[in-house]
């Protein structure tokens, strides 16, 4: 072995560079490129330019009054900004839901209803020993701060008209709350598979252009653009959410998180309609938003009540989590015109059987609780809630507590004096008691039922009987469980 081997001489990283950028194997590139400036064999001297340049920048700034002008354009940057008003993109509409909302509508900017803003702030508070946070107290403070960017809006120039959406809204309580957005001038869709309600709720809006009615299972997605969603989609009487419990459950699990998904999507606020179920069977009474409940997670109305827990569950998540405007109602037993006739809530029943004279069926021994809403109270806390400034949950419901018995008597005093009362046993999980406290709704929402058990009846009953005498057949599709 020579020297020379054990020492070879060092690779001319020329040549190196040279082979990656040209490989050898490529006839057209085997000369050194033009404007190379790696020091190489026919490169050896760096160009004059760059080395003045590069070396002296500060000299290169002086030269030729450039600095000069650099001074003239910051200075009439200056007074452009100063003088010249920057007109703000809408303070209520945030980026990421301008971008979606064009992406999705060819309707101009003017005609679009105000938007809300989508991220609350995230500081939370205690209330009152209520034992969670209600952070929507925030959001008008947020929202306040926000509006005054865009200056003010007389106080004469009336409301935008508004585009909500209903699901379930074919249904009981659904039709009489699109009765009344429909009312005060605002455009509803109605989302609903006729599982329960009917086209005859709402065959009053038919030919309305502020109306628009789709059949659709929310179990699937849908994409609509509008600026607030009621959730109301599922069965509400036991007869109906048993009958399939699983498509109950799945209405409420899924159902309500495509309907959340969409919320999200278009920036809309969002109501879920949950139940006193979410209680089960209390034991604390009477039930205050603050009582965790006492639910029976593998009973044969579970699908319901569990249902209605976790489509809570998910709309808080989604709040605190993806900053949706959400409101929870948690509804206690409602009574009214429209509702389905047999479908095992006890009113309805009671009212059907006087009726039709047959004998009052009482489960158990009579002895058990309801609370009874009229429809039109219910209504208008729904509309409080959605429209507040309050996440909730909120009870909504008629404070005044009646046994089963006790209502048997209401019934027989308005409609039939002689109506015979029959006792059948109990069915599973039945809760002994249900009341609502509403203080909550009193103080926040300012609202508390207004229509008592013995005026609302007469109202139900009325509806009832010209349904069952008035049309035998359309009251036959009324209660027909058809999906
Ligand atoms: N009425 C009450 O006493 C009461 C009490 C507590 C809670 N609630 C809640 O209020 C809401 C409305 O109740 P209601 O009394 O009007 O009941 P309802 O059965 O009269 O109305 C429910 C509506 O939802 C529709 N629906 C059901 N599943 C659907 C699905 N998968 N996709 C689309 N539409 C579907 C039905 O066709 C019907 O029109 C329900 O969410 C219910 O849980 C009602």
């Amino acid at each position: 072995m020579t020297n020379n081997d054990n020492n070879p001489p060092p690779p001319q990283p020329q040549l190196l560079i040279h082979r990656t950028h040209m490989p050898e194997s490529d006839p057209h590139h085997h000369h050194q490129p033009q404007h190379s400036n790696i020091p190489g064999p026919t490169n050896t001297k760096p160009q004059n330019f760059l080395s003045k340049s590069s070396s002296t920048p500060i000299r290169y700034l002086f030269q030729k009054q450039r600095l000069l002008f650099v001074l003239i354009g910051i200075a009439i940057a200056t007074l452009f900004f100063n003088t010249v008003p920057v007109s703000l993109p809408p303070p209520l509409l945030s980026s990421t839901t301008t971008a979606l909302f064009h992406h999705h509508s060819n309707i101009p900017d003017s005609t679009l209803p105000p938007r809300r803003v989508l991220y609350e702030s995230t500081t939370t508070t205690l209330r009152e020993g209520f034992g969670f946070p209600f952070v929507s107290e925030y959001r008008a403070e947020a929202e306040t701060e926000s509006v005054s960017v865009g200056g003010k809006v007389p106080l004469s120039l009336p409301r935008k008209p508004l585009r909500i959406v209903v699901t379930g809204g074919a249904g009981f309580v659904g039709s009489h709350l699109v009765d009344r957005l429909i009312a005060r001038g605002d455009s509803v869709i109605v989302v609903d598979n006729f599982f329960t309600g009917r086209k005859d709720n709402l065959v009053h809006h038919f030919g309305n252009p502020r109306f628009e009615l789709i059949r659709h299972d929310v179990v699937e997605p849908i994409l609509l653009e509008v600026d607030q969603i009621y959730h109301l989609a599922c069965p509400a009487s036991p007869v109906h959410y048993k009958f399939n419990p699983v498509k109950t459950i799945k209405t409420n699990v899924v159902g309500t998180l495509n309907m959340l998904g969409l919320a999200k999507r278009v920036g809309a606020r969002f109501l879920l309609t949950s139940t006193s179920e979410v209680y089960g069977d209390p034991l604390e009474h009477p039930q205050a938003e603050s009582y965790w409940g006492n639910v029976n997670p593998i009973g044969v109305r579970s699908c319901y009540d569990e249902g209605k827990r976790t489509a809570e569950t998910l709309s808080m998540d989604y709040h605190r989590g993806l900053g949706i405007e959400v409101r929870i109602a948690r509804i206690f037993n409602t009574y009214g015109p429209r509702m389905c006739i047999d479908d095992g809530r006890v009113v309805s029943n009671f009212v059907a059987q006087a009726l039709r004279k047959e004998p009052l069926t009482v489960y158990g021994d009579g002895k058990q609780t309801r609370s009874f809403q009229y429809v039109s109270d219910l209504v208008e806390g729904l509309i409080r809630l959605m429209e507040g400034d309050h996440v909730g949950p909120f009870n909504l419901g008629n404070p005044g507590e009646f046994t089963m018995l006790e209502l048997a008597q209401v019934v027989q005093e308005t409609i039939d004096p002689n109506a015979k009362i029959e006792f059948r046993p109990n069915t599973e999980d039945d809760p002994h008691k249900r009341r609502p406290d509403i203080s909550r709704a009193k103080k926040l929402l300012g609202w508390e039922p207004t229509v008592s058990l013995r005026k609302g009846l007469p109202m139900m009953v009325s509806d009832f009987r010209q349904r069952i005498f008035g049309d035998e057949k359309d009251m036959d599709s009324g209660s027909a469980i058809s999906s």
